[in-house]
C-alpha cells in the first residue's frame, strides 16, 4: 500500500481502507515510512488498541513495543517457526504491526500463509470433522521455565522472558470464524497448540502434523522481502507466519506492536444457526 504517511495521524477513513485491504489481503506492506514509536503505538491504537506480548521483554517505557534482532554474530532469530501470534491467549491479537528498522542486504524475509485457503482446501470429510474440534493452546513449550527459548536464548538478542506462566493452557475451536468477514479458517499452530482437546498428546500428533503440512503449504503463502522504512501489518485470525533465518553474519531489527482481539469463536456448518 503506498500513499500513506504513517508519521502523520490518519483520518478516520484512512484507517477504515487500511483494515479493509488487511481484511481483503491479510498482510499489508506499506513501503517507505519513517516512523517514530509514538507514530507505531497510535497506528496500533487506531487499529483497536495496543495488546502487551506475554515472556518477551517491552522496550524501557514502552510496554507494549518489543525490538526484535539478531545481532551479526547471534546464531539463532525469533519466530523461526510458523505459527499464529499469542495464540496461547484467552483473547489473541487481531493485528501485528511490525516496522523495519535495519534490514541485511541479503534474506531475513517473513513469509505468510493464509489460512483460510488452508482450510477451505481440506477435503469435505476432514472439514467436518475439524468443526467439530477444539485444540489446547500453551506457550510453554516455547517460553516455559525449561522450555525451547530458555535453552537458547543465549544464541539470540531478542530478549526471552521464560515464565512457568507460560504453560497455562487455554482452548480454542480448530476452525475459527473471522469476526469481521465471517470466513471459516484453520486455527492450528505447530508452535502453540500442543493437543486436540479431549485427546492425549500421542492421538493428536498424527492429524496435527498432517494439518501444520497442509497450513502452509507454499501456494497458501506471501513472502516480504524487508528494508529499513517498511511496517508490516498483519491478521493473526487468518494467518500464520515465519520468520527466515538466512542471513548470518548481518544485523535485522525490527519493532513490533499487537492490536488488541476477541476470544475465537467456532466456525458453524452451512446451514447451522449460530448459538446464542
Ligand atoms: C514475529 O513473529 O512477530 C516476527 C516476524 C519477523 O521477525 O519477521
Amino acid at each position: 500500500m503506498t500513499g500513506v504517511d504513517l508519521s502523520k495521524p490518519l483520518q478516520a477513513e484512512d484507517v477504515a481502507k487500511l483494515r479493509r485491504a488487511l481484511l481483503d489481503h491479510l498482510v499489508v506492506a506499506l513501503p517507505d515510512q519513517n516512523m517514530s514509536l509514538d507514530d507505531l503505538e497510535r497506528l496500533t491504537d487506531a487499529l483497536g488498541g495496543r495488546d502487551v506480548t506475554p515472556f518477551v521483554k517491552p522496550l524501557p517505557d514502552r510496554p507494549h513495543v518489543i525490538r526484535i534482532l539478531k545481532e551479526p554474530a547471534d546464531k539463532l532469530n525469533f519466530a523461526n517457526a510458523w505459527h499464529t501470534d499469542l495464540s496461547y491467549l484467552p483473547e489473541p491479537p487481531s493485528f501485528t504491526l511490525l516496522y523495519c528498522l535495519e534490514a541485511p542486504p541479503v534474506g531475513g524475509d517473513t513469509i505468510w500463509a493464509n489460512q483460510y485457503m488452508a482450510f477451505e482446501t481440506l477435503s469435505a470429510g476432514l472439514q467436518e470433522n475439524l468443526l467439530g474440534l477444539r485444540a489446547v493452546h500453551s506457550a510453554g513449550s516455547a517460553y516455559g521455565t525449561g522450555g525451547y527459548l530458555d535453552g537458547v536464548k543465549h544464541l539470540m538478542s531478542t530478549p526471552i522472558e521464560p515464565s512457568k506462566d507460560a504453560y497455562r493452557e487455554q482452548i480454542h475451536p480448530a476452525v475459527i470464524a473471522h469476526p469481521e468477514t465471517g470466513r471459516s479458517a484453520l486455527y492450528l499452530n505447530s508452535v502453540y497448540t500442543a493437543r486436540i482437546a479431549g485427546w492425549t498428546h500421542q492421538e493428536s500428533q498424527g492429524l496435527l502434523q498432517h494439518i501444520y503440512r497442509h497450513a502452509v503449504n507454499e501456494n497458501f503463502t506471501w513472502r516480504l522481502r524487508w528494508a529499513k522504512g517498511t511496517l508490516a501489518i498483519w491478521d493473526n485470525r487468518s494467518t500464520q507466519h515465519f520468520a527466515m533465518n538466512d542471513y548470518h553474519g548481518y544485523r535485522r531489527e525490527m519493532v513490533r506492536t499487537s492490536v488488541k482481539g476477541a476470544r475465537p469463536e467456532r466456525a458453524i456448518r452451512i446451514g447451522e444457526a449460530r448459538p446464542h
